[in-house]
């Protein structure tokens, strides 16, 4: 049988074969025993030095053809029983598997109140419980019981947002320059006040925190908000001293930004604590050096916090002879700040997905 002639059965027969192939595995066995290494066609492509010089042009030309041919039955069989075998696939089970799965964005827990749950932790993990307290409150709580004086400066309605009753009329200079308009009711401006609520309830021992929203009368710029976080703690129990306040805010401070970082105790005032003191965290931008993060302090505020005042004591029915105390108030937007080395307290704010997702 001459080369041509063999090229011509091949190609007859494998064009048969293919078209009557029913799965994708047969249609392999196929294109394996043609034009694999070893296949029928591919013997014959190599067999072209044994043929004559007038022969080899004619052959070869053909056997390109064939196998062309060939390559291209087999490429559209493939895509049938490929098409086929899916589609039963599809049929045999409820589920569309050849559908891209629909993703449903995740969301996760504002990094102010993953915070707080952090804090939350630590302090349960120290055996304290979570309180909590009105956002409208009282001016007893808010600064009476708690020791400020008539005259404190924050009790001021430019430092105050005052609750004021809309029965009655108020002269509209009063107004203007909000002088007067104090009443007994006012969105707490601080969360001390659950300390003295807390005391009410609770004998002594007390280890209590208390996170949740506070209010003042500030323009919102890059380091305040007239809307935000505080957690405030108080313990209450016999022989309590400063060295107890110490460890635990130290311990604290720790586990919130890293055991590398140093803590500062400051004397400061507070109506409601004697002695007090203002903490500070070593910067972690220039880990103390100074920088312009820290305004080239080294140092950066995180907490307010001192001895209960034995007057705050009293005025909770609790004797200052028997039990001692410290108490403590941060700012869960502020320890967020120094934390992430935020530069501005109103990201913190917005709705913007492209921050919030960070965290
Ligand atoms: N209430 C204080 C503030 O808003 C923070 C604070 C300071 C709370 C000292 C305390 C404390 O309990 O002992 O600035």
């Amino acid at each position: 049988m001459s080369a041509i002639e063999n090229l011509e059965i091949i190609e007859k027969k494998t064009l048969d074969a293919i078209s009557k192939k029913a799965t994708l595995e047969e249609l392999d066995q196929l294109r394996i025993t043609v034009v694999g290494k070893k296949g029928s066609l591919t013997q014959i492509l190599r067999s072209m030095g044994t043929l004559s010089a007038e022969e080899r042009p004619l052959v070869g030309k053909r056997a390109n053809e064939v196998r062309e041919k060939i390559e291209a039955a087999l490429l559209t069989k493939k895509e049938e029983l490929a098409a086929k075998e899916l589609s039963e696939r599809i049929e045999a089970s409820a589920l569309d598997i050849s559908l891209p799965g629909r993703s449903r964005p995740q969301g996760h827990a504002h990094v102010i109140s993953q915070i707080v749950k952090e804090v939350e932790e630590i302090f349960i993990g120290l055996g304290y419980t979570v309180e909590d307290g009105p956002y409208v409150e009282t001016e007893y709580y808010n600064f009476t019981s708690l020791n400020a004086p008539k005259d404190h400066p924050s009790r001021s309605p430019r430092d105050t947002f005052y609750v004021v009753d809309p029965t009655v009329a108020h002269p509209k200079e009063e107004i203007d320059t909000r002088k007067n308009i104090i009443s007994d009711v006012l969105l707490r401006t601080q969360t001390s006040p659950v300390q003295m609520r807390t005391m009410e309830k609770q004998c002594p021992p007390i280890y209590m925190i208390s996170p949740g929203l506070v209010f003042r009368p500030d323009t919102p710029d890059a380091n305040h908000l007239p809307q935000f976080t505080q957690i405030e703690g108080l313990v209450i129990d016999k022989g309590i001293t400063f060295g107890d306040l110490r460890g635990t805010l130290d311990h604290m401070t720790r586990a919130l930004f890293g055991n590398d970082r140093r803590t500062r105790y400051r004397p400061h005032f507070f109506p409601f604590t004697e002695p007090s003191c203002e903490i500070d965290v070593s910067c972690g931008v220039c880990g103390g050096k100074g920088c312009r993060f820290c305004n080239h302090a080294g140092w950066l505020e995180i907490l307010g916090a001192g001895l209960v005042d034995p007057n705050v004591l009293q005025n909770a029915g609790i004797d200052p002879n028997v039990y001692s105390g410290f108490a403590f108030g941060m700012g869960a937007e502020r320890i967020a700040a120094l934390r992430y080395n935020l530069p501005d307290l109103r990201l913190l704010t917005t709705g913007d997905m492209r921050f919030l997702e960070q965290f």
